[in-house]
């Protein structure tokens, strides 16, 4: 069996690019039944950001609802929340003492920071917190504490795999070898990038995005509003972000189909934009019906959180025994 474990932040709202590039990709090798899979939202991390309490309560929920919805609800795939494994909280303790404090130093986010502090002419430790600081020891305890073979992460998450894998190589060096498990990473593969309405990365930070949840006619509106050139129906066009989306989310015999009729003309944006609109309510239909039914009947949601906890916390468990004995605590 290969255990697979990734962590999401609970960001609000799910658009159409991290369904494309994050979530569907996890579904679908949670489906691999030589799999299985941890997933579980990082709460404990989104604290750094210090979010108003009511709204991160619903974002998490919203993120748990959103997972079971997009078919990480079978028996070989756990989901938890992982303030919820408090073994996670001790290891980041334990790991404490082989984070070298010049790895952190070197930790992307937390440079930025420092970075933007200097430009400012700030004191570098400025509005910097221990959350922030300790982010990667936190994040290697999740992976370390299930043991992960494979960590499924975005590029931007490369930097935080290699520092758990330092902080496992440090524990064996000083614990001994055989007690922690060194994890994997899976980056994703190039071209699960997903343009925006603007035709830049799909995006929060950009504005331009395509909630994967809301209303069809709320999508339609968006889709309606993506940028196109001003090629006639008549003309040649180059595939766009209509056709990406449509390569992503429509079956594949209209996308092609489609993306025969860009080469030789004979198709208008707006006739493009109307037959993508039909095509995303078809795919994402049956995922938005589950949403909404696992939001509105909280015993479904709390039955799989309590049935994936109850599994996170037995395996997590296990690695904080065989840390703290060889730790000799
Ligand atoms: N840092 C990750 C992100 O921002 C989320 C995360 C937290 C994570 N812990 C993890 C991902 C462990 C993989 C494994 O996307």
């Amino acid at each position: 069996m290969t255990i697979t474990l990734t962590g999401i932040q609970p960001t609000g709202e799910l658009h159409l690019g991290n369904y494309a590039g994050a979530i569907r990709p996890l579904a679908q090798l949670a489906a691999d039944p030589a799999r299985e899979t941890y997933v579980f939202v990082a709460d404990l991390h989104a604290l750094n950001g210090r979010p108003d309490p009511d709204q991160l309560r619903d974002r998490v929920r919203k993120m748990v609802a959103a997972l079971l919805a997009c078919g990480l609800d079978h028996d070989r795939v756990h989901v938890y929340r992982q303030s919820r494994v408090p073994a996670v909280a001790q290891i980041t303790a334990l790991l404490a003492n082989v984070t070298s404090k010049g790895t952190l130093n070197r930790a992307h986010a937390y440079k930025a920071l420092v970075a933007a502090n200097a430009a400012a002419g700030r004191d570098p430790d400025h509005g910097v917190n221990m959350g922030v600081f300790t982010y990667p020891v936190l994040m290697a305890a999740d992976i370390l504490a299930m043991r992960a073979h494979e960590v499924p992460v975005g590029a931007d998450q490369a930097q935080h795999l290699e520092i758990a894998v330092e902080l496992a190589r440090a524990f064996a060096r000083a614990y001994g070898p055989g007690v922690l498990h060194q994890p994997r990473a899976v980056l994703p593969q190039t071209g699960a990038v997903l343009p925006g309405l603007d035709g830049r990365k799909m995006s929060k930070s950009y504005g331009n995005t395509i909630p994967l949840f809301a209303p069809p006619a709320v999508q339609a509106t968006l889709v309606r509003r993506v940028v196109t050139d001003s090629r006639r129906p008549q003309d040649p066009k180059d595939p766009d972000t209509l056709v990406a989306l449509l390569d992503t989310f429509a079956d594949p015999a209209t996308a092609e189909e489609i993306r025969g009729r860009y080469r030789t003309g004979g198709i208008g944006y707006g006739d493009v934009k109307t037959l993508l609109a039909g095509q995303l309510d078809a795919a994402l239909a049956p995922m938005r019906d589950r949403y909404e039914a696992l939001l509105a009947d909280s015993r479904r949601l709390d039955d799989a959180l309590r049935t994936g906890e109850r599994r996170a916390n037995r395996r997590a468990a296990e690695t904080v025994e065989v840390m703290v004995d060889a730790m000799g605590l």
